[in-house]
């Protein structure tokens, strides 16, 4: 891999000259945010629902950081031409800072330090797209404010882990019976009479900044939607299941713990979806 050019509390600089505080609350309490854009054609996805997700998120925890938008989109924008990355994403990163260990929040004067890399990753041409995913269902593990864009995410990759080891490609969280949403993604299932159903918003998942267009293209497109939680047994019973994520578009989903779903192949839905969210987002990215 060459060398990408990061950003790190104000200064790009090349990766491996990139430092960070090792008391940074980032990294001993996971005291921190972040967000993933996706890029396609060089230019930024859904940037602006990105950015209010962060404010947000930076509000719930009371992290003293002002997002200001314009000069965060300059720095998006840098990184993609210092990097040339035409398709993939880029991570942001916002922690409350680096402090002497102490489980209080320091005194607000600390600055938060704010951290950006890109990926290079084919999002658009995805072979999982093509074939579909298979899922296997875990425990949801993770605490109760899943809203919250936290760096948090060891349970998450440890349920990825038990996915791959169980020969599958992602887990879905199940909480009461429920399906909450993807290790990193929120999860929809299409009834046989061709409702689409996903998880309504609470602090059991990650408002998903995919899944608000998503929605909002399927219903556009006379689609029918029901917000609501679904259990597996629905999911396993259901025509298509699929994916939504800044970093995998719309995915259809094919199998569900070892069970084929519908016919065990990419279904119309999903496919029609991904369609439409790629074409939309060529449209508006910036
Ligand atoms: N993950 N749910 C969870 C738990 C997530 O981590 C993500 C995103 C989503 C989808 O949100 P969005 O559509 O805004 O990307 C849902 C990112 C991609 C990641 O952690 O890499």
């Amino acid at each position: 891999m060459t060398t990408r050019t990061v950003y790190v509390d104000g200064h790009f600089v090349p990766e491996d000259e990139a430092k960070v505080s090792i008391f940074d609350r980032g990294f001993l309490f996971a005291d921190a945010v972040y967000e993933v854009t996706s890029v396609v054609g060089g230019k930024l996805i859904d940037f602006a629902g990105h950015m209010k997700r962060l404010r947000r998120s930076i509000g719930e925890l009371e992290i003293p950081y002002e997002v200001d938008e314009e000069k965060l989109l300059e720095i998006h924008r840098e990184l993609v031409r210092r990097n040339d990355l035409d398709e993939g994403v880029i991570y942001l990163q916002v922690s409350r800072g680096a402090a002497d260990r102490d489980f209080a929040f320091p005194e607000r004067s600390v600055s938060p330090t704010v951290v950006l890399f890109t990926q290079k990753k084919a999002i658009v041409a995805s072979q999982s797209a093509e074939r579909g995913l298979s899922v296997v269902s875990v425990p949801d593990l993770r605490w109760g404010r899943r809203d919250i864009k936290t760096v948090q995410l060891l349970y998450p990759s440890m349920a990825k882990m038990e996915a791959k080891a169980r020969g599958a490609d992602d887990a879905w969280l199940v909480a009461d019976g429920f399906v909450t949403e993807g290790t990193s993604n929120n999860a929809y299932i299409v009834t046989k009479d061709g409702k689409i159903v996903t998880r309504d918003l609470s602090h059991a998942i990650l408002h998903g900044i995919t899944r608000k267009a998503v929605l909002s293209q399927a219903t556009g497109n006379g689609l029918s939607i029901e917000e609501r939680p679904f259990t597996l047994e629905e999911a396993y019973d259901a025509a298509e299941a699929f994916t939504t994520s800044a970093s995998g578009f719309v995915t259809p989903v094919v199998r569900i713990d070892d069970r084929p779903i519908g016919d065990g192949k990419v279904g119309p839905v999903a496919r029609r979806l991904r369609e439409i969210y790629i074409e939309q987002s060529r449209a508006t990215a910036i």
